[in-house]
Formats: C-alpha cells, structure tokens, sequence
C-alpha cells in the first residue's frame, strides 16, 4: 500500500513501517479536518418546519402580481426582510438602515430632502426613490441600471455614500447578533447568513409593499358612493386626455396618461420628459444608445402627494412647479417625448390654465393611499 510506505516510524532512528493500529488517530485527524473543510452549510442547530407560503391579496383592477420562482414568498422570508429593512448594522457605522431613506410616511421616500444623506454625511445627486408595487417593474433606479430587485437591494449596502459596508461585513455583524438566528431558521430553515439570503428576504419583503386603497381607487370600484369633487373630475379628465392643438378645437388634455397611465399610473419605460436641453445620461447608461440620452424611469404617480420633492434630482419642490414645467418650461431637448414635443412646438408646452393645473392637482391628491403609510405590516418590528 502507497500510504503504509509513506507512514513511517523514526524509532530508534531507523526507518521501518509502522502496526495498523499506531496509523489509527493519523486516520481520525485526517477524516475530521476533510469533514471541517467541506463547503456545506453548518449543521442545523435546530429543526425548523417548512415556511409558510404567502398568500397574495390582489387588488381590483390590478395586474397580477409578477413573482420570482426562485425565491417563493413566505410569511418567514416576509418577516426576515421587515427586520432587516430597517436594520442599521447593515451600515457601516450601524447608524443607518434601508428605511432612514425611504421612509413608510412619505411612500417610503425620503422626507423632503432632495438628496439622501449616507453614513458619511456626503450627498448622492439622485432624489429617494418611492418604494411600492415594484412587483410590476422590470428595471430599478432611475436610470434603470438594476434589472432585479434582488440584486438591486444589496447595492445601497456597498454604495460609498450610502449604507457603506462590504457584504462580509454585513453578513459577520447580521450572523453575530442573536435575534437573527431564530429568524434565518424560520425562512430558510438554517440559521446561516449569506448575503444571497439577506438579498432574498429583502426583495420579499419589498414585494409585497403594495399601495392600491387611495379614494381613487374607491371611486374605481364605486363611483356613486365614492364620488369625486368637480374639480377631481376635471383634473382626471384633463390628466387622461390627449394633447390637441387649440386650432382642432377638441377639448385641452394634459397627457400625463401617455406615461403615468393604466392602474399603477405609470408605464413600464424611460422617456425624457423636458427638463434639460443637454440632459444628463439617464437611460443610455444602460442601452449605450445615444437616443436614450436623457431618459428616465417614469414613475408611478400614486401617492405622489407624499415624495416630495419632485424629478430625479429633486429639482422641483411641489407639484405646482411640476405643473409648470409641463405647461411651460420643457425644453427641446434631443430626445424629448414625441408628444411632449408636439405640444411644445405647438404652444411652448401643454399650455395648462391655473385652474388647469389646480384641478389636475386635486385629482393628484386622490391618488394618496392613507392606509398604505399606517399598515402595521411595513412599519419597523417591535422587537
Ligand atoms: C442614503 C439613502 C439610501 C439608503 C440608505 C437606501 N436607499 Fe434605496 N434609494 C436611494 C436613492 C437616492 C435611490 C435612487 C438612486 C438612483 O436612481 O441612482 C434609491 C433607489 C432604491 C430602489 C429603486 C426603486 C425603483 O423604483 O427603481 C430600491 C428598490 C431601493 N432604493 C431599495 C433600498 C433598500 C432595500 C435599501 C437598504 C438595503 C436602500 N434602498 C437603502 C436612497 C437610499
Ligand atoms: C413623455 C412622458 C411623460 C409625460 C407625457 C408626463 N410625464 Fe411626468 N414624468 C415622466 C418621467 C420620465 C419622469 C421622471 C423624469 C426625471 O426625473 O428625470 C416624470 C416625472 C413626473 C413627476 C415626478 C415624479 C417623482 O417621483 O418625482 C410628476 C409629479 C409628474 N411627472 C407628473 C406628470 C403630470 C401631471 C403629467 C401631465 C401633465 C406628466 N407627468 C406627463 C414622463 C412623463
């Protein structure tokens, strides 16, 4: 035997080859330090039973919801998630957690800064995005550079001017504070901590924020006991009607519905809206296309009374400056919206009147879902 010649006794300084039973703890020492390397997650310290599949609520008028196979909702993945969104040891510095930016009073936006502030004082140049629905978006961030939410939430960990921490760092300080043992082995039935399963309980959790209960939505599934001010009415009628020029003679529309319209009041794209004649980059950071300069994530207009301020980079402070611009201020920039461009060279812009724009905000305010920012479900864990 190979090994037997290799295993030899330096007694009485000669070399001669040792009993069977002398290479018996050289044999135990070898098997254990093999079994200690093995890349397999640690031994369950505890039996845990199957998590428990969480059941979606629909919405009426709402799309079905858009779900990962590969990494089904539980009520456990839910609860780890809730915990970890507003857990600050995910920071750098321990001073900061997921929710210190995106807050559930302000439609999980920030409050009304433009810029976030990270662990470090130092600004970003993007405006908090609001966080809802999300399970009917395809890409993340404003500029869209994020394909999946699960990748998405593990980056403000990293990022230098936000949360600032490596992720084995995040998993060190995650796998050394008890209260997560108990709650790992409830979603993913080991207490071990991956930044694969912090990534997966996070997206959980954000998937099942949902917003759908504003008075918009009442008046939806019931007009007559719900109705809506003459002003309200105005503002949606003008809000969903198309841009005419007044030498047609049709009715003014404002054209939002083009890219905040269907039930999430949003559509799933990029458009460059106006705001600057040299627009900064925007979506072509993603395509490389130069026709996509400019571009950015339309977002929804629920609660849109809540996330101020306004844009990407937070330039307008309320939503009367919103108005204006559309009304007044876009810019011809290289890759402006077709229709917008209709009406700005048209008119200058949408050319909305004061009570124009008034009504449109009144029915902006109807979009608010109050039970949304007061569900306990989002709100920070007790514990
Ligand atoms: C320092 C403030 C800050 C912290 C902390 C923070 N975010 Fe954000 N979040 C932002 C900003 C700003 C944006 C927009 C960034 C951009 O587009 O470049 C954003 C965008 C997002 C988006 C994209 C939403 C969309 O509609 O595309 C998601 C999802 C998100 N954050 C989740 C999280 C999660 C999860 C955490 C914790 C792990 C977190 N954020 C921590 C400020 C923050
Ligand atoms: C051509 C598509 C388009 C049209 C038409 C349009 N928008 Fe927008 N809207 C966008 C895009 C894209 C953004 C994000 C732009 C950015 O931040 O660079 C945006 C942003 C907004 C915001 C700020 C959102 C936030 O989260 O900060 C509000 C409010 C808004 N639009 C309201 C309206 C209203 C009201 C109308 C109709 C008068 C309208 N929009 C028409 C594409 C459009």
């Amino acid at each position: 035997m190979v090994f037997q010649s290799l295993i030899l006794s330096q007694e009485n300084g000669s070399l001669k080859p040792v009993k069977v039973w002398m290479r018996i703890p050289i044999y135990v020492f070898i098997l254990t330090w093999t079994w200690s390397c093995q890349p397999d997650e640690p031994p369950v310290t505890k039996e845990y039973p199957e998590p428990t599949p969480y059941t979606w609520i629909g919405k009426p008028f709402f799309p079905p919801p858009i779900l990962p196979a590969n990494n089904p909702l539980t009520l456990q993945g839910i609860e780890l998630g809730r915990h970890l969104f507003y857990e600050k040891k995910l920071s750098g510095d321990n001073t900061q957690s997921c929710g210190s930016c995106h807050r559930l009073n302000y439609a999980f936006s920030d409050s009304l800064l433009r810029y976030s502030k990270g662990i470090d004082g130092i600004e970003g140049n993007r405006n908090s995005m609001a966080l809802f629905n999300l399970t009917w978006h395809t890409r993340f961030f404003w500029d869209g550079r994020t394909a999946s939410l699960r990748d998405q939430v593990l980056l403000p960990i990293q990022d230098p001017i936000e949360m600032h921490q490596t992720l084995p760092e995040a998993v060190r300080k995650i796998s050394e504070t008890p209260q997560y043992k108990p709650l790992f082995g409830a979603a993913f039935r080991s207490e071990e901590v991956t930044s694969d399963r912090i990534a997966r309980a996070l997206e959980q959790f954000l998937l099942t924020v949902v917003s759908g209960d504003s008075r918009f939505d009442r008046f939806r599934q019931n007009p007559v006991a719900h109705p809506l001010t003459a002003s309200e009415q105005r503002g949606l009628d003008l809000f969903m009607r198309e841009y005419s020029a007044p030498s047609t003679g049709r009715p003014r529309g404002a054209d939002c519905f083009h890219c905040h319209g269907g039930h999430l009041f949003r559509v799933d794209a990029f458009f460059d809206n106006g705001l600057d004649e040299q627009p900064a980059t925007g979506y072509e950071a993603v395509t490389g296309f130069p026709s996509d300069r400019g571009k950015f994530k339309a977002t929804s207009l629920r609660n849109i009374a809540l996330t101020a301020p306004y844009m990407h980079d937070g330039r307008f402070s309320t939503l009367e400056e919103v108005l204006d611009h559309y009304s007044h201020q876009i810019n011809n920039s290289a890759n402006l919206d077709p229709n917008l461009r209709v009406a700005y060279q048209t008119e200058g812009g949408l050319n909305l009147s004061t009570q124009d724009k008034q009504d449109i905000i009144a029915f902006l305010h109807t979009l608010t879902d109050s039970s949304f920012i007061s569900n306990p479900t989002y709100q920070p864990p007790l514990d």
